[in-house]
């Protein structure tokens, strides 16, 4: 790898499908690699979609990111310039936005500000989307501060949510977004800086 290669880290709490597609999005990048995944919760399957793709994958908890300085720690060990939350539902610590000024993003399953903010997550999302009979959602990519789902937004898109579809209908649809645009957003958000 060259010197100025950019070293992404995902930050994940579930299942993982947005860390997956964007390490195979960067797996033949020039200049940007995924040097971890950090996750949150011991059982959570991003662990083993890390593992199948051959990336450095780490549990780290609660007094890790918040008390002992650990998480930071590791971020500097491994040389990481952007940090990327997919699925990763902790409010972010001082320290890491100090380190990473404007350097952290974020994707939520809605058009925020609707949607958004603590317990505001997953599926919770797309059940109160459409029990509210919504008639749109989608995502925003989004730079992160201090607040839950309040930062900057870099990009969002739209899909239609029609009367009967279920929340793991749209899920599926919000999937489908996330997958078509995360990737490309990161790509063009840390080359533009
Ligand atoms: C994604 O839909 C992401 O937008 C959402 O969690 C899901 C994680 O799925 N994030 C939030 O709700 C953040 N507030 P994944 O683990 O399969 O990528």
């Amino acid at each position: 790898m060259k010197n100025n290669t950019i070293k992404l880290a995902i930050l994940g709490s579930g299942n993982g499908t947005n860390a997956q597609q964007i390490s195979e999005y960067f797996a033949n990048s020039s200049d940007v690699e995924v040097a971890c995944i950090i996750y949150n919760k011991r059982d959570a399957y991003i662990a083993e979609r890390a593992r199948n793709l051959g990336i450095e994958a780490r549990y780290f908890g609660r007094k890790d990111f918040y008390e002992n300085g650990a998480v930071m720690r590791y971020l500097a060990e491994k040389q990481v310039d952007w940090v990327i939350l997919a699925g990763f539902l902790w409010l972010v610590p001082p320290e890491m936005l100090a380190a990473y000024p404007n350097r952290i993003i974020n994707i939520h399953p809605a058009l925020l500000p609707a949607y958004g903010g603590k317990g505001m997550y997953g599926h919770h999302v797309h059940e109160a989307v459409v029990a509210n009979h919504e008639k749109e959602s989608g995502i925003t990519i989004h730079i992160v501060d201090q607040h839950y789902d309040r930062g900057t937004t870099l990009f969002q898109a739209r899909c239609t949510v029609e009367p009967g579809d279920t929340a793991d209908d749209l899920a599926a649809k919000i999937h489908l977004l996330e997958k078509e645009h995360f990737p490309r957003v990161i790509d063009e958000t840390i080359h533009a800086r």
